[in-house]
């Protein structure tokens, strides 16, 4: 097995290495400046250590881990349109540098190419690579939806919270490990233990990006923090505050959900406040260490050598110490 920045290189020369038409320049050059400014690369280094994981070649895994990094940074330049979010990766977003339709038609057309490059995958894994692919976008966009739909609704339970991250986030952790599987020609129960531990780390991964969204540092983050507060967004945190305030913080959790003009400076550290003191930070820690369990639980049916289940073990408790 090769560590975390030995496949990261390898998806890195292969993204370099992906040629865009020139014209029209709207279109191709705010794809270029997304896939050019890096983030993590999560899901397809997912995929190539599935693949090699379970004995395949993790160069057959490259293009269609590939396309998973396009098809997620597709859904990046969309998400931050509809989060009004300005800044993504220490850099203005899209629609920032240049507009909503923009970010709206290069995410289109990242959609298109993320499918061209799974479509390679030899043929005899096509039909599974492309379905789970296929299942997996749908998902994506009812998440987002829900996530939407959130925004405007005060009685979301934590199992509608779950769902909705699982839609949103989860799947795509899932679809990456599962892809690498179905690459390496694994068998059944392999391809669905590797989708459910990828499933578990998503949900654990979204409650973390919602916590770092509050107390994160922006420098480190490379985002805003504060924009799921100004948004309403049904977090778990938001959630529990609403169930576990009493008293004045009911009362004021309440005016900021209810006031669409707050302004940032206040609504945010505001809140923020009032989830430190009921004590929300230690109960959405102790949720991602639950998922994260239940990661390792899927990890343990995997027929994996040690070198393999210490690689994923070592990638899954890096993930909760992140502070990007
Ligand atoms: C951001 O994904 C969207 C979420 C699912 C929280 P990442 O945190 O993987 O973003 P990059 O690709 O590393 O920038
Ligand atoms: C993002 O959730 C999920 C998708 C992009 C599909 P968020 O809205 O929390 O992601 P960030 O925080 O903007 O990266
Ligand atoms: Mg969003
Ligand atoms: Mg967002
Ligand atoms: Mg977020």
């Amino acid at each position: 097995m090769k560590s975390y920045n030995e496949y990261l290189d390898m998806v890195n020369s292969a993204i370099r290495a992906i040629d865009y038409p020139q014209q029209p320049a709207q279109l191709y050059e705010p794809i270029i400046y997304t896939m050019g400014l890096g983030g993590k690369r999560l899901r397809p280094v997912l995929t190539l250590m599935a693949c090699e994981a379970l004995g395949g070649d993790p160069a057959q895994a490259l293009d269609a881990a590939v396309g998973l990094e396009l098809f997620h940074n597709f859904t990046l330049l969309h998400d931050d349109v509809m989060d009004h979010a300005d800044v993504r990766r220490g850099q203005p977003t899209v629609h920032r540098r240049w507009n909503d339709n923009v970010a709206i038609l290069s995410g289109d057309t990242m959609f298109a190419l993320a499918t061209r490059y799974v479509q390679r995958v030899e043929d005899q894994y096509l039909p599974q690579a492309i379905g789970l692919f296929n299942r997996t976008a749908i998902e994506i966009m009812e998440g987002q939806q829900w996530d939407m739909d959130f925004e405007l609704r005060h009685d979301v339970s934590e199992d509608e919270y779950i769902e909705m991250i699982r839609l949103k986030t989860s799947v795509l952790l899932g679809c990456a490990c599962e892809m690498g599987a179905i690459i390496a020609g694994a068998n059944e129960n392999d391809r669905r233990a590797m989708y459910d531990m990828g499933m578990y780390m998503g949900l654990a991964f979204q409650l973390q990006d919602d916590m770092l969204d509050v107390w994160g540092d922006p420098a480190t983050f490379g985002k805003e923090v504060g924009g799921d507060i100004m948004n309403n967004k049904k977090t778990f945190l938001l959630i529990h505050a609403q169930e576990r305030a009493q008293g004045d913080d009911a009362l004021e959790l309440r005016r900021w959900l209810n006031d669409p003009y707050a302004l940032r400076d206040q609504k945010y550290p505001a809140v923020r406040a009032i989830y430190e003191r009921l004590g929300l930070r230690e109960l959405s820690e102790q949720a991602i260490a639950r998922y994260n369990d239940m990661a390792l639980e899927a990890l343990s049916r995997l027929s994996l050598g040690d070198a393999a289940r210490q690689t994923f073990a070592d990638l899954i408790a890096s993930l909760t110490n992140r502070e990007k």
